[in-house]
């Protein structure tokens, strides 16, 4: 198949969450299986070192936003066998220092810049020679996607467009006013198009008008069509439930595996676990924790510092988590106010909790080394990659079962020794302090925890099976 996946963001070249992990490995895979593959990202600041030597493909995209008529370039860099990535280019919009904001402010003309690359990348697809079968967009950055593409295209040329929903809480939200940035008719800015509210709500583009619709795991496809987690759109959703799958992400052991990850300070398996552990004294030296302490649990956490991720939580419950006799090091960037939270803890407990703010690939990596587990308390979780990493390290994850951690953890059982980590249901401090409780127990029986990371360990969460499942989607007649 000749296919088009269209996403903000992408591993190798620019990252602030899991999207850029799924769409750098859901490409890769594809074309790893035989297919043709282009994907679309615009070309930020951070990203321009990366691709000098990419040529430029045409520098004259002409597409209205509004009353403008705004020019941008594409750039072209093949990566792999079947496999190119295109660069959107507009400097005016991209050349900036942060991807969605700087600080914690969002720029103000987002919509005019996603608005602007999702009708560019529908625009250059006659220039590609590359005839697609499949146009897959992701989240509401690329939502309008496949939109643009059947006003502008479609009636000369048929293709199966997909929408992916990694996280129905950013749903790119503007003032009524910005709908004009859509160059459409006004009858779309109703409740049965792209109104929400009183509100423009591009990720609506996708939802309406993709002819399939997925989440990024089976679990949160049903939640979402709910009250609870559906941020409004539940019953949307629950009305184009016929075509809204979920496809649960996978992991990409290229880049996460202790047997070979060069960033960690001694490789292992789980036949050689002892070296995880030069991996935890290494950890607790690099975080000025003392490291003759090693022999004390330590949970690790990286991720986003926002509400999503259960921060208030885990903030509330430091006190009793040290008290119980773990460790634990944070690793996250974010909300400025739960960070500040978060320092003044790490005062008051220097040698039991380290926290480091700022993006940090390689200490991401040596966490989910040197960690005994690894403590994800979310709210609500599309899918989330890292508990699939930290089963991948033997870093036993404690999860709050929703999304896609329920659908990759399950509890470790002492009778039959089954399962690879602990759970908890309602979103309060009591309910994750207690499977903590459970974790620091099961960890002083040493056989049960080493069972319990050897069946963490044994977990496959290879892409090749969620590639295949989007395939199926693909095809499906
Ligand atoms: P989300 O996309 O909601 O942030 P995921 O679990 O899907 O959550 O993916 C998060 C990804 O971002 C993981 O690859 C994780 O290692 C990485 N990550 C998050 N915060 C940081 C950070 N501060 N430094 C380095 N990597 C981070
Ligand atoms: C979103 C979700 C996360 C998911 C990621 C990749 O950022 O918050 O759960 O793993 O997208 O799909």
């Amino acid at each position: 198949m000749k296919i088009i996946i269209v996403g903000s963001e992408m591993t190798p070249f620019v990252k602030t969450g899991g999207l850029a992990d799924v769409i750098g490995a859901l490409s890769r895979e594809l074309a790893a299986l035989g297919h043709d593959v282009v994907t679309f990202l615009p070309l930020y600041r951070a990203v321009r070192d990366k691709i000098a030597a990419a040529p430029c493909v045409s520098n004259n995209i002409r597409v209205p936003v509004g009353g403008r008529s705004v020019v941008g370039a594409i750039y072209e860099l093949p990566v792999a066998e079947r496999q190119r990535v295109v660069f959107v280019r507009q400097d005016e919009m991209f050349d900036r220092a942060g991807l969605y904001g700087e600080g914690d402010r969002d720029y103000a003309d987002n919509a005019a810049r996603y608005l602007f690359f999702s009708k560019a990348v529908a625009a250059s697809i006659p220039a590609l020679r590359f005839v697609p079968d499949v146009l897959h967009a992701h989240d509401w950055q690329a939502a309008f996607v496949p939109l643009w593409w059947s006003r502008t295209l479609a009636p000369a040329w048929r293709l199966r467009t997909v929408f992916t929903i990694h996280n129905l809480a950013y749903q790119g939200l503007f003032p009524a006013r910005q709908f004009e940035l859509t160059n459409l008719p006004p009858e779309y800015f109703g409740v049965k198009g792209l109104e929400f509210h009183g509100q423009l709500n591009l990720m609506k583009a996708g939802l309406l008008y993709s002819d399939v619709l997925t989440t990024v795991s089976e679990h949160y496809a049903e939640e979402i069509q709910t009250k609870e987690y559906g941020c409004g759109l539940e019953g949307l959703l629950r009305a184009h439930r016929h075509k809204l799958h979920g496809v649960l992400n996978g992991a990409d052991y290229e880049a996460w595996n202790p047997r070979t990850d060069r960033h960690i300070a001694a490789n292992y398996d789980s036949h050689s676990l002892a070296n995880k552990v030069a991996c935890k004294r290494a950890l607790l030296d690099a975080l000025g924790l003392p490291v003759e302490r090693a022999w004390a649990p330590l949970i690790g956490m990286v991720s986003r510092v926002v509400e999503q991720k259960g921060y208030h939580l885990v903030a509330e419950a430091i006190p009793q988590i040290v008290t119980m006799g773990a460790t634990l090091a944070i690793l996250g960037a974010g909300d400025p106010k739960l960070e500040r939270q978060l320092q003044e803890l790490a005062r008051r407990y220097p040698t039991r909790l380290a926290v480091k703010f700022g993006f940090d690939e390689e200490l991401a990596h040596q966490m989910e080394a040197g960690a005994d587990m690894f403590l994800m308390p979310s709210q609500f979780e599309p899918c989330g990659l890292n508990q699939m990493y930290s089963l991948r390290y033997g870093t036993v994850p404690i999860v709050r079962a929703t999304g896609g951690l329920a659908d990759t953890v399950q509890p470790y059982n002492p009778g039959q020794q089954t399962g690879n980590g602990f759970l908890f249901t309602a979103f309060t401090t009591e309910a994750m302090l207690a499977a903590v409780a459970r974790a620091l127990e099961t960890f002083r029986q040493r056989q049960h925890w080493i069972r319990a990371v050897q069946n963490a360990m044994a977990c496959d969460f290879s892409w090749r099976k969620s590639a295949l499942q989007y395939l199926s989607l693909y095809q499906m007649p």
